[in-house]
């Protein structure tokens, strides 16, 4: 099937393996992974803890790199850039959220929002707006000056998708975005998701879930750090 992407993947891995290493031991906690993810593709990963899930969304959003093999982003090799370079390509390309949210609890919803445009240098009015924008896209556009503590759980991950959303990126990955809140409260997050897809953008998610990984448009269920499954689901379903 994959083929059809006549190399136009946003992701493309070959033979990617990351190896942690401390002192005598090291953990081999992706092997060989060969992956092509088309853009606008709505992405589901699964599999049991310690399969290598969240390894493979670090090296993806080039919070890290691999030990071996190759990670194309837009058809460019990242495989060995610098952390400088690695920044760079986060700031343009990609949008991360996390299952803790990681918000900077002293700062104002708006502020947290605003950081990933302070390191690229956007002066403080176009800021201001592409926040508020973000925010009200997350449908937080009345909570710009509460601070995270005064939120709850659901509109905290709202918040940090806003601030994942900021810069615009193409790709956006998510680990366990829904892992710290109830059902109710990550079926509102994960409509946000389906709604980002419908606007074009590329998503990987990781969940433990199996309902939410089944309103994906594909499931790849990585163990002992290698890809034991990848289906591609019908359309209809996603949109049903
Ligand atoms: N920074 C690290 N240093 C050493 N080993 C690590 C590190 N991060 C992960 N590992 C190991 O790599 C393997 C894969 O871990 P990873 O966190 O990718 O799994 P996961 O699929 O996300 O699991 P979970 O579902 O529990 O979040 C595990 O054996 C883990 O112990
Ligand atoms: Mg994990």
């Amino acid at each position: 099937m994959h083929n059809l992407l006549n190399g136009n993947a946003i992701i493309s891995l070959r033979d990617t393996t990351k190896v942690y290493s401390s002192g005598a031991t090291s953990v081999h906690a992706l092997q060989r992974i060969n992956l092509e993810v088309g853009r606008g593709e709505w992405v589901a990963v699964t599999g049991p803890s310690g399969g290598g899930k969240s390894t493979l969304l670090q090296i993806l959003g080039c919070l890290d790199r691999p030990t071996s093999g190759t990670y194309r982003l837009n058809q460019r090799d990242v495989s060995r850039l610098s952390n400088d370079d690695l920044a760079l390509m986060r700031l343009k390309h990609i949008g991360f959220v996390f299952q803790s949210f990681h918000l900077l609890p002293r700062l104002p919803v708006i502020d947290n929002v605003e950081l990933p445009l302070i390191y690229a240098n956007m002066g403080k009015a176009k800021r201001r707006e592409l926040a508020i924008q973000a925010l009200t896209r997350v449908r937080l556009e009345n909570r710009l000056d509460h601070n995270p503590l005064q939120l709850s759980g659901g509109e905290r991950q709202r918040v940090a998708i806003a601030r994942a959303l900021v810069n615009d990126p193409e790709l956006l990955l998510a680990d366990e975005p829904t892992g710290n809140l109830d059902s109710n409260t990550g079926a509102e997050i994960l409509s946000l998701f389906q709604e980002l897809h419908r606007a074009g953008k590329t998503i990987l998610l990781v969940t433990h879930d199996a309902s939410i990984a089944a309103s994906t448009q594909r499931i790849i269920r990585l163990k002992d750090g290698g890809i034991v499954e990848d289906t591609f689901l019908e359309r209809e379903k996603v949109l049903a």
